[in-house]
């Protein structure tokens, strides 16, 4: 079950999760430019407040500083505005884009041979849907929006750090680094916690779907204690993982939130150094403030945010494996209509087995004769439902042929052998 977890971010998997946007193409430019104006508006408010700080202090008009706490007022509401519009469209999107996901994932995976059901466990794949699904869309819906906007806030804050002062700039941006770094470093480890909590949450998804969809028989063998101890074992594994998991990423906050104290307290120390000996006014040092603490929340989160978008691109392979395997061949070219007479069944020469080690059936002959009541009767394990599968084409003989009404079975089209054919499903 557990593949290789991958540390790396695949770039086509990234191309192809961002190409489920396609559709909403122009949604997301809107909310991209109301990211733009926001961000804008923001940084803005260290100008004004530099501004204000200063005219203030040398005019000691009161009148002024109320007109200027009206523009960062009026300044922050827009951009309030402007956020509320950016988020809610990137939900629109992200929503749509989960939903037709989820729909897609569901018709494919019913259009894949029995085969495919053999090898992968029902629970696994309800799993996948909800859980896997789940966290594209979160990564989809809040965090791709968010990352390209921390990442303009960032980039425009340090832009305005450098215009206000280089020398402070070059101060915050050393210690910065230093705090970024043990995101960077702790990043993969986390996404590869993440890929293995969901792994764990579908085998144990698994393990409980099983034990539900076949409830008597584990009552009748009395196995009620033995499958909650499994399923009890398996939740200990997702919460073992998800709490190493929660370890790093409370540890992202911590680091982030002290890293922010470290900068702000530089900065007031060097700033002040700065405004003693006049270098700076005491209005771009408000300034200078004011943008450390606006990149402040960027830095904490964009850490996070990467981490949980490589996540989600783990969770999003997984999910196009599923939408890649080739779903049942369904009509031959030309399909041949079942002639409508009474059936007539032909088992010539069929080999078939499940796996190359085991094989089932070996030269097999039967007739069904039009008309007449055809019994199978054999010791378990014998063959008697393969045969079933076989005439119903759940499975393809590797050697020999089977007839209806004479007609090859791959002559026919899947959905008209399967209308003539009926299934009374056997009652455990
Ligand atoms: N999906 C499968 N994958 C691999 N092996 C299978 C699969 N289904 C059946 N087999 C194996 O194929 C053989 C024939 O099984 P089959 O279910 O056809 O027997 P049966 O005659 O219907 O038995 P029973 O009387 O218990 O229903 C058995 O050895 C069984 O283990
Ligand atoms: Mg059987």
């Amino acid at each position: 079950m557990a593949e290789e977890v991958k540390g790396k971010i695949s770039v086509a998997a990234l191309k192809r999760l961002f190409s489920l946007t396609k559709p909403f193409a122009r949604t997301l430019y809107v909310a991209g430019v109301m990211m733009l104006l926001d961000t804008v508006l923001t940084l803005s408010l260290p100008l004004v407040a530099r501004l204000a700080t200063n005219t203030v202090i040398q005019t000691h008009s009161a009148a002024l500083l109320n007109r200027y706490g009206l523009v960062m007022l009026l300044l922050m509401l827009a951009s309030g505005v402007f956020l509320y519009i950016e988020y809610y469209l990137v939900a629109f999107a992200g929503n749509r884009i989960v939903t037709d996901l989820r729909a897609r994932l569901f018709a494919h995976l019913e259009r894949l041979p029995v085969a495919y059901f053999d090898s992968h466990r029902s629970g696994d794949l309800t799993s996948y849907l909800s859980n896997d699904v789940a966290q594209m869309q979160q990564t989809l819906t809040e965090d791709a929006v968010r990352i390209v906007g921390n990442v303009v806030t960032l980039l425009g804050g340090i832009l305005m750090a450098l215009v206000i002062d280089w020398q402070l700039t070059v101060v915050v941006l050393v210690m910065l680094s230093f705090f970024m770094s043990y995101f960077i470093l702790l990043g993969p480890r986390l996404r590869k916690l993440s890929r293995k909590g969901l792994d764990a949450l579908a085998e144990v998804t698994g393990t409980m779907t099983e034990a539900m969809g076949n409830v008597r028989l584990v009552k009748a063998f009395d196995r009620e204690e033995y499958e909650e101890r499994r399923v009890r074992e398996g939740l200990g594994n997702v919460l073992s993982i998800n709490m190493r998991a929660a370890r790093i990423e409370s540890s992202f906050g911590a680091v982030g939130l002290a890293g922010f104290g470290m900068i702000l307290i530089g900065v007031v120390w060097y700033g002040g150094l700065l405004v003693l000996s006049g270098a700076l006014s005491p209005g771009s040092m408000l300034a200078f403030l004011l943008t450390v603490a606006i990149i402040s929340g960027p830095m904490g989160s964009i850490a996070i945010q990467i981490s949980r978008l490589q996540r989600a691109i783990g969770a999003s392979e997984r999910l196009f494996a599923i939408l890649d395997e080739p779903v049942e061949q369904d009509q031959p070219d030309e399909p041949v209509l079942i002639p409508s007479s009474p059936a007539h069944v032909i088992f010539e020469s069929v080999n078939f087995a499940y796996n190359s080690e085991n094989p089932v059936l070996q030269m097999f002959n039967l007739e069904m004769l039009p008309g007449k009541v055809t019994a199978l009767v054999g010791p378990s394990g014998s063959g008697k439902s393969t045969i079933a599968s076989l005439l119903f084409r759940f499975y393809e003989p590797q050697n020999g042929s089977i007839f209806l009404n004479g007609i090859e079975l791959s002559q026919l089209s899947r959905s008209d052998l399967r209308r003539y054919v009926g299934l009374a499903p056997p009652h455990t």
